[in-house]
């Protein structure tokens, strides 16, 4: 089923909210990221068409975000801020601690798909260092393992209780 069979209705309010259908770009490949689990070259094109833009437009957008993913993710993305801030209070602990317990390194899933973990720059959060932020929620001041620990058990236990999950954020504000 295409993302417009799907989604009609909330497609065309998004595009409505604005002058140019152009700018519903990302809020559609959000839509079609959650879809799919990522967005494939078809789901590019899908939006693409459904907005009048060249694909060769979709796909700059797509490669320039940290937030889009054109590989598969697990139901999990789990971003860590590596940047100076975080850096000093521990961002490096912190990703060899999700390594150790995930057994996977910086840019794999483990391979039952619950998590993706990914290093990225500041994420605005700097006074709570070290930050991870969990699809589009935000986990501050990981400082000890068995801080780390306790978010990874509530991140699984929310996956395998049957909540939706959108690793664009989109249910983010429950
Ligand atoms: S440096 Fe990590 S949140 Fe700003």
């Amino acid at each position: 089923m295409s993302l417009i069979e799907k989604y009609g209705a909330e497609i065309e309010s998004i595009i409505a909210r604005y002058p140019h259908k152009r700018s519903a770009v990302l809020p559609l490949l959000f839509i079609a990221q959650d879809e799919y689990g990522y967005l494939t070259d078809a789901a590019m094109r899908e939006v693409a068409t459904l907005l009048d833009m060249p694909p060769t437009d979709v796909f700059e957008v797509a490669g320039f975000y940290s937030l889009l993913y054109e590989q598969p993710v697990g139901r999990w993305v789990l971003q860590v801020c590596d940047d100076v801030p975080c850096a000093f209070c521990g961002a490096e602990d912190l990703i060899a601690a999700l390594q150790a317990k995930l057994g996977i390194a910086v840019d794999q899933t483990t391979p039952d798909g619950m998590f993706t973990l990914q290093r990225v720059k500041c994420l605005a959060d700097c006074d709570h260092a070290p930050v991870l932020q969990a699809n589009l929620e935000y986990y501050h001041d990981l400082t000890t393992p068995e801080k780390v620990d306790a978010v990874l058990a509530e991140l699984r236990r929310r996956a395998e209780s049957g909540e939706k999950l959108s690793i664009s954020g989109r249910y983010a504000d429950r």
